[in-house]
């Protein structure tokens, strides 16, 4: 067996993934050489301070602060240090949204991963993405708690039933790469499993052009399907507030607090219309809730979101 086959790390494929690693490998280095240390200290003191004959009386021993601030800070400064390193590798992959990132959107469900790219093309159990491209991952649950993770990335988050979740990569490498649940999901969890395929930009492009309808295209005729179209016109005439210009915006409710239009404001807002009502409305709407896949919730709030970049629309 060698190291092509039985490697210690997996492939490093994405910008995270050199992070991660010297992180996991100062932590290593930083436990094994204290562990070495404590032990060598416990056997050398053990053998030095040996009881050597019947008369041997072991001195009296008063404290010294000066020792005792040291072992006390100086690991403490030391932990300290991996916290605040360790902190900003994870904001970066979990809480920083990279510029211009393109969006991914991925819905778990027993047992089995669907993606769907804003373009239009979907794909089950497998995900293509280019090269060099910032990502924006957005995934939800239709049951239980899975948990997405790419090895070569350096990501793993969980997928949960009703609340999205996010996190941001920049693969570096083209190739195919392992896609697993990480989280006990049920009998078939262990066959909820998929490759990732990065591609080189043209590539990729060529790929997306494969696809069927974007998903603006889907949500615009689930909106109409529902009939979300005969309440919420574009010209705030309806019963409804108009949602052009709605996607990330601040809006003031009933009750007098703000709250942002985000993805999580609009799913609730469509499965539990009465819980956030906006200022001046009534809450007349009808739930949603178990009504639309979350598929389609996705493709609606991407409907939605679609409706700022209209210009000229009031
Ligand atoms: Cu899904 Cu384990």
């Amino acid at each position: 067996m060698n190291a092509k086959t039985f490697p210690l790390v997996p492939d490093s494929a994405s910008d995270l993934a050199p992070q991660i690693d010297a992180l996991m490998l100062a932590e290593i280095g930083f436990s094994v050489f204290f562990t070495i240390l404590i032990f060598a200290l416990v056997i050398g003191f053990a053998i030095k301070f040996k009881r050597k004959s019947e008369h041997d009386v072991t001195p009296h021993i008063h404290g010294s602060l000066a020792l005792e601030l040291a072992w006390s800070l100086l690991p403490f400064v030391m932990i300290l240090g991996f916290f605040v390193w360790g902190t900003s590798v994870y904001f970066k992959a979990y809480a920083t949204e990279p510029q211009g990132a393109m969006e991914i959107f991925v819905t778990g469900k027993q047992w089995m991963w669907k993606v769907q790219h804003p373009e239009g093309p979907r794909e089950i159990n497998e995900l293509h993405v280019p090269v060099n491209r910032p990502l924006k991952f957005t995934m939800i649950s239709e049951d239980v708690i899975h948990s997405y993770f790419i090895p070569a990335f350096r990501v793993k988050r969980d997928v949960l039933p009703g609340r999205y979740t996010n996190f941001y990569v920049t693969p570096t490498k083209t190739g195919k790469f392992h896609l697993f649940c990480a989280e006990y999901c049920g009998t078939q969890h262990s066959g909820m499993i998929g490759s990732v395929y990065v591609m080189e930009e043209s590539d990729y492009e060529k790929w997306v052009a494969g696809g069927d309808e974007s998903m603006t295209a889907r949500g615009e005729a689930l909106f109409s399907q529902y009939g979300c179209v005969t309440c919420h016109l574009p010209d705030n005439k309806g019963r409804g507030p108009s949602l052009v210009g709605v996607y990330n915006s601040m809006q003031k409710l009933q009750n007098g607090t703000m709250v942002k239009a985000d993805d999580a404001y609009l799913r609730e807002s469509i499965l539990n219309p009465r819980a956030k009502i906006v200022d001046t409305y009534q809450s007349i709407m009808p739930t949603f809730q178990g009504q639309i896949s979350e598929e389609g919730l996705l493709q609606i709030i991407a409907y939605i979101k679609s409706l700022e970049q209209e210009e000229g629309v009031q």
